[in-house]
């Protein structure tokens, strides 16, 4: 959290949380003028087809009545009974669509020690976004985060996987995604040339090999209580270089018993973060875990 709100809550004596909500989201400041280019051109290069922006005639991510009933009753769920959401009514559906901003993404980055410009680890981290959508927050730790060496994104939905490599691909073509990634390197005053991978995929993200990542996000509000015990159990037994977890929601732990090489930490911290949903307002809660090995 923002030092200047747990000053600001230490002086009145009330909880940061209290205050956080009050702040206007802001990123944590770039390190020097090259990053502020860099995060210029990130701005521009993602924040055009492959925004959440309305087109003339229908938002960019609306699907078609089957497509959104494909989403809904394939996201890795035991049954496809549409029962199963009825629990969740509330918090809507998995064909549901929004996604973090520019801006949030730097603020979940900083939360999740990403954007640590520390030279021994910074090769080995793998960012990994389940449920990637249009993959623009793939792309962008791909493009911004000289301490990621492959992002991995996956998708469910046909649709929205195919905004997401129409962007990756146009960013390839124009040579983008190479210039862009080299000057993040340089901000950080690391070598110009070093390979970096990025990953994305349509499918379910129950059936990813999750082995290799360190950090994993989901933006899991719509994510049904089934399918997080499901996630959990999943990232508990095949997550072995898991360092941080985020997710929208509290994850629900403890039911994992056997078979565990990881365990997520059962307190949790909150950070407050931009998305499309509440771009003027104060930013969502996330969670963030930090995995720790079982043996
Ligand atoms: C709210 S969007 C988030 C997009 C992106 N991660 C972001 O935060 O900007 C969540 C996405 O999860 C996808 N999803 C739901 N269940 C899934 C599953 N089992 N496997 C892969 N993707 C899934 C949905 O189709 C949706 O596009």
């Amino acid at each position: 959290m923002n030092i200047a709100i747990r000053i600001a809550a230490a002086i009145l004596s009330v909880p940061p949380d209290v205050l956080a909500p009050m702040v206007p989201p802001m990123a944590p400041p770039p390190r020097n003028e090259l990053e502020s280019q860099l995060r210029d051109e990130i701005d521009s290069a993602l924040s055009g087809s492959c925004s959440s922006a309305v087109t003339d005639s229908a938002p960019l991510f609306l699907l078609s009545e089957s497509e959104t009933n494909f989403v809904n009753c394939n996201s890795g769920l035991p049954g496809t009974d549409g029962d199963l959401f009825k629990k969740d009514d509330e918090l809507g559906k998995p064909g549901t669509y929004g996604e973090i901003t520019l801006l949030g993404a730097r603020q979940l980055f900083y939360h999740m020690g990403l954007h640590n410009n520390n030279h021994e680890a910074q090769n080995n981290y793998q960012f990994f976004d389940l449920g990637s959508g249009g993959g623009r927050l793939v792309i962008q730790s791909h493009l911004e985060l000289p301490s990621v060496t492959r992002s991995v994104g996956i998708e469910l939905s046909p649709t929205r996987h195919n905004i997401a490599m129409r962007r990756l691909n146009e960013l390839k073509s124009n040579d983008d995604l190479k210039r862009i990634r080299h000057l993040a390197r340089k901000s950080w005053a690391l070598d110009y040339n070093h390979a970096a991978a990025i990953d994305l995929y349509e499918g379910d993200l129950f059936d990813l090999d999750i082995s290799k990542a360190t950090h994993i996000y989901l933006s899991s509000l719509c994510f049904t209580e089934t399918m997080l015990e499901r996630i959990v159990d999943k990232m508990e037994a095949e997550g072995s270089a898991l360092k941080i977890v985020a997710s929208l929601r509290l994850l629900p732990l403890g039911s994992n018993q056997g078979g565990r090489v990881v365990a997520l930490g059962d307190k949790p911290w909150q950070e407050f973060v931009q998305m499309t949903w509440n771009r003027g307002g104060d930013g969502c809660p996330v969670f963030f875990y930090a995995v720790k090995p079982t043996a």
